[in-house]
């Protein structure tokens, strides 16, 4: 890959958490890239290790007990892991930037959206040496707003954030991530607490910012139709690992380990036409007593003995389209 377009990429990370009951090793070797311009969705159910990854990219986990025990994470070739924390607040926030499932969490409820936005901007300005009113500040803000679409932002500027609805909370979450011009914007689960309307208008949304913005995205969640609609690639993650990634076309056309393949059965259709949930059997591991071999064989109908005691490497297995599975390795696969 050409790293003049490289703008993130994560080497063979893996991270434990230590635990009263044992080491749980949380992810498990993940390596991901995302170009300038990419989108690039992480979708796994439930405690697979998503928000982790996130959280590693912006260094936003508790050390202890987390331990990193190998790996890179690197933003423009520049190691984030090895970053110190002064220089990382340059870039969390403003070169990379993250929304969340739960704004409310992140916005403070006694202060006005224009507070906390003019706040918000002028920490951008002054960490990168820039002069800033308050007044242009507030410009700014109403601008951003704007952007993602709220109307009369002139006047909902001044409102505190319980007098925006769940959606309206997101947009102005959004409207923040954008405020220090981010070149990386990590979603993850964005859409995950609103109804299926609202969350349609804030994908079509992401998709529009992505476009008039050139950024690039992260987008997490445990719906692969969520990241279909956003995203022009995606990796498929299952108990720290990675196990699939090729384009959002070649997931749906060919999904290829048989992890994806429960997944993608667990998709109700959107047509409305009858289908059996058959989904996946079984629960994600315990990470601090994982299975050896592929983690998945415990729930795997096509599992050989190989998976048991061996880990399969993510690898090529057609052009752009990567599974770690013994069932493409042609030793292996009967
Ligand atoms: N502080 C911690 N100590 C021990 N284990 C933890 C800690 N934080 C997270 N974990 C474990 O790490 C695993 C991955 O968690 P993570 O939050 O990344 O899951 P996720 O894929 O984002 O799930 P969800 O879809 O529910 O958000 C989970 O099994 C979780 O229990
Ligand atoms: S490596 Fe084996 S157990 Fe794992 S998904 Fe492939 S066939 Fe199933
Ligand atoms: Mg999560």
């Amino acid at each position: 890959m050409d790293s003049n377009t490289e703008l993130l990429k994560m080497c063979d990370l893996r991270i434990e958490f230590e635990t009263f009951e044992g080491i749980a090793t949380v992810l498990d070797g993940v390596s991901l890239t995302l170009d300038r311009g990419d989108t690039l969705g992480l979708v796994g159910e439930t405690g697979c290790g998503k928000s982790i990854t996130a959280k590693a990219i912006l260094g936003l986990l508790p050390i202890p007990p987390t331990r990193i025990t190998a790996g890179k994470v690197l933003f423009h070739q520049q190691n984030l892991l090895q970053t110190p924390e002064s220089k990382l607040q340059t870039i969390r926030g403003s070169k990379i930037a993250m929304i969340f499932q739960d704004p409310m969490t992140y916005l403070n409820p006694v202060f006005s959206v224009r507070k906390q936005m003019v706040d918000v901007i002028l920490g951008h300005a002054k960490r990168q040496g820039r002069n800033l009113s308050a007044r242009e500040a507030e410009r700014k803000a109403i601008e951003l707003l704007k952007a993602v679409q709220i109307p009369n932002a002139e006047i909902r500027i001044k409102d505190y954030p319980h007098e925006f609805s769940g959606g309206m909370r997101q947009r102005v979450l959004i409207a923040m991530a954008l405020s220090g011009e981010p070149e990386l914007l990590i979603a993850d689960e964005p859409t995950t607490a609103l109804d299926v309307t609202i969350q349609a208008q804030i994908l079509r949304l992401i998709r529009q910012l992505v476009e008039k913005y050139h950024l690039s995205v992260l987008l997490i969640s445990h719906d692969m139709g969520v990241v279909a609609s956003v995203c022009r690639r995606i990796a498929v993650m299952y108990a720290g690992n990675i196990v699939e990634l090729t384009t959002t076309e070649r997931i749906f056309t060919f999904p290829s380990h048989p992890y994806t393949i429960g997944l993608l059965q667990s998709i109700p259709d959107l047509y409305g036409r009858k289908k059996s949930l058959t989904g996946i059997k079984g629960s994600i591991p315990d990470f601090i007593h994982s299975p050896e071999g592929c983690r998945f064989h415990p729930r795997c109908a096509q599992m050989m003995s190989v998976c048991r005691k061996v880990k399969p490497v993510l690898a090529t297995i057609d052009g752009n389209h990567q599974a770690a599975c013994f069932l493409y390795e042609t030793s292996f696969a009967t």
